[in-house]
């Protein structure tokens, strides 16, 4: 799937619940490419001692599709995809954000210790970016 502005817009973002096995030995939750997530996952990548006050993100990708998790902790992502822009907190690990492509993402406000996985459809690709948020913005205008 590559990145198509009309068919992603921040409608088809969503906060996905996964599932959780229960356990009083600790709790289970697993992630299925194609099942829960609506791609198959190609890399999985992780933030972790991220300074208080730092922000990450601040790009957009062209064809990427992730789901974003808070493991540990809690931070929040901003999503933007040109026409609005939606807040969300993210804070148990097992619900996710899916995030589709064209759209612009920040990460911040991460509490100590937090760690943020993302699962993704494909390899790291510089060429996959919008790191400009002005080219962003007309990409998602043609
Ligand atoms: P970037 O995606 O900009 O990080 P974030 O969105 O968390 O702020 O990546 C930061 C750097 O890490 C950049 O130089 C590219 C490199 N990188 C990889 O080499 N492989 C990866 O899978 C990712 C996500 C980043």
């Amino acid at each position: 799937m590559s990145g198509n502005a009309s068919t992603f817009d921040l409608t088809a973002c969503r906060i996905v619940s996964l599932p959780k096995i229960a356990d009083p030995r600790g709790n289970l939750t697993f992630v299925e490419g194609g099942e829960h997530v609506p791609f198959e996952i190609r890399r999985v990548y992780y933030l972790y001692d991220v300074p208080g006050g730092s922000s990450r993100g601040g790009h957009a990708h062209k064809a990427l599709h992730q789901l974003i998790i808070a493991m540990s902790g809690s931070f929040d992502v901003e999503l933007d995809d040109g026409c609005r822009k939606q807040r969300f907190q993210l804070n148990r690990s097992y619900y996710g954000l899916y995030v589709c492509p064209m759209i612009w993402r920040e990460l911040d406000n991460f509490s100590s210790g937090s760690v943020c996985l993302v699962l993704a459809s494909n390899r790291y690709d510089e060429a996959d970016y919008y790191r400009n948020y002005d080219e962003f913005l007309t990409a998602r205008e043609r």
